[in-house]
């Protein structure tokens, strides 16, 4: 994400090594997304994809393989030349770290490849593979000296979500790799952050003269932040299972929201201190003990219901779903920030599968206005002062406020102010991982999670995730599919005389 339209430029020559080419992550979003940059002229003029699978697959295979793909995940039409100059880039390599010597010979077939399409050893690494082959395969590349970055040529490591499973393994995950890289050549995903509107939000923070002055304690009563899917787990189970709601989305795609949203304003607009700023801002989440973290939160697990035409069986009854599993498909948090901007502010954070409609947003309320005035008005009548930051399903951003009704008395009515992405700006639909990889290209690391930033997300959601496995079933709330989620997440707001913001 450069800091202006002008500085697009065409990336160095390199070859983009993709792990896990023949998965589910390869078709459905990073061919789609370098078919797109390809259309908009934004690949190297020397570009090669090399895929690595763990089994021979000839490159014509390959090529058959991702062309269907393209064709069936595209995000728009798929013009048939510029895919086969796409496909005519991509060669297939076989390597396993199970087998290091195949590792050796990789290193020894991507040599004679580059120097045959003259990539100039620039090497991008996008490990589009299950977690747990993260750390085996960056100790082959690193062995073999695949990554080492010498000056002369750049090595860069791409890691997908999800980093590590609670903070020991996150910090185990980050030690290795900087064992084998340095900081500046990972470039840890997460696909939040190739979201046009949460890009927007450092533009709408910092580039406007207006929100900054009351974008704190003294006027801001509390910020929302919602991830609801209509979506069951489908056939993700066993994925799912292991890992919940919380982890899922929590440390990082709602910590990405909520970082942008409470970060202090960065000197520069420049890697090092937006990431700075936002690894302090989740570092000062205060840590709760376990018994704080079980009053500030709810967790659910859906029973089958319909949305839509679309039936939804049990949570439990899904498809390598453990047999009385107690995993969450709803988590809801209320969560303090211990810094001079956010004191008495709290953020209350909600997520989940198979609720009755699509939105991530985020909700930021506004203290009210002393109403005294107005004394005929109930206060309940009044509209709050929210500034919603639409993501998903609508793009935009909506400011709430009172007006007065047309007409002799004094009578008062909330209205909404809203501005919306495709009203303004023609936008060609994307994956959100264009930008993702065209910075990984350039070397731009703005929109990437740093070690310290990781490993804060994870020591905030720690307490709540040591709480839950101990409570075991106790406490798992259910709520039906098609619903707003578990009734007791009201609770955590009504509590506090706040109310979570409806879906609709
Ligand atoms: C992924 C999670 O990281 O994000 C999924 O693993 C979730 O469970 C998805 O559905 C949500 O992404 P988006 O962009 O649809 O909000």
């Amino acid at each position: 994400m450069t800091d202006a339209q002008t500085d697009t430029k065409k990336p160095d020559p390199c070859s983009f090594i993709l792990f896990g080419v023949t998965g589910d992550l390869a078709h459905r979003l990073v061919m789609p997304a370098l078919y797109n940059l390809a259309a908009s002229d934004l690949l190297p003029e020397k570009f090669c994809v090399v895929g690595i699978a763990r089994k021979a697959t000839s490159a014509d295979e390959l090529r058959d393989g991702l062309m269907a793909g393209l064709k069936k995940f595209a995000t728009r039409p798929v013009d048939d030349a510029i895919a086969q100059r796409l496909l005519e880039c991509v060669t297939s390599i076989e390597a396993d770290p199970k087998d290091p010597e195949s590792f050796d010979r990789m290193r020894e077939q991507l040599d004679a490849l580059e120097e045959r399409r003259q990539t100039g050893g620039n090497r991008l690494f996008y490990l589009a593979t299950p977690p747990d082959a993260f750390a085996p395969i960056s100790r082959e590349l690193g062995r073999t000296g695949m990554l080492r970055d010498d000056g002369t040529a750049w090595r860069r490591l791409v890691i997908e979500k999800p980093f590590g499973t609670d903070l020991e393994s996150a910090r185990k995950l980050n030690a290795e790799l900087l064992s084998i890289v340095n900081e500046h050549q990972i470039y840890r995903i997460d696909h939040y952050l190739g979201k046009e509107t949460v890009q927007n939000i450092l533009v709408l923070r910092f580039a406007n003269g207006m929100f900054e002055p009351i974008w704190n304690r003294n006027h801001i009563d509390h910020v929302q932040i919602t991830v609801d899917e209509k979506l069951g787990v489908g056939h993700r189970g066993s994925f799912y299972d292991a890992t919940g709601a919380l982890r899922d989305m929590v440390p990082n795609h709602l910590f990405q929201l909520l970082s942008l949203v409470a970060m202090e304003p960065p000197t520069r607009f420049d890697a090092h201190s937006v990431r700075a700023e936002k690894a302090n801002v989740l570092a000062a989440i205060q840590i709760e003990s376990e018994t704080e973290a079980l009053h500030n939160s709810v967790r659910g697990q859906y029973l089958g219901g319909t949305i839509g035409d679309t039936i939804i069986e049990d949570y439990h009854k899904t498809k390598d779903v453990a047999n009385g599993s107690t995993t969450e498909t709803y988590a809801a948090l209320k969560l303090t920030i211990d810094n001079w901007r956010w004191a008495g502010v709290p953020f209350y954070l909600r997520t989940g599968k198979a609720l009755g409609i699509k939105r991530t947003e985020v909700a930021i309320k506004f203290k009210q206005a002393p109403f005294a005035m107005f004394q005929s008005t109930p206060v309940e009548a009044l509209a709050q002062n929210y500034l919603v930051i639409g993501v998903e399903p609508t793009e935009g951003i909506a400011l709430q406020f009172n007006t007065k009704i047309p007409g002799p008395a004094i009578k008062i009515d909330g209205v909404e102010m809203k501005f919306r992405y495709k009203d303004y700006f023609k936008a060609e639909p994307s994956t959100g991982y264009e930008t993702l990889i065209y910075d990984c290209m350039i070397g731009d690391n703005i929109l990437f999670q740093r070690a310290d930033s990781v490993e804060a997300g994870w020591r905030a959601v720690q307490p709540f995730l040591d709480a839950w496995r101990n409570a075991g079933s106790d406490g798992l709330k259910s709520y039906k599919a098609g619903s707003e989620g578990p009734s007791e997440a009201n609770e955590l707001m009504k509590r506090d005389g706040r109310a979570w913001r409806k879906l609709s």
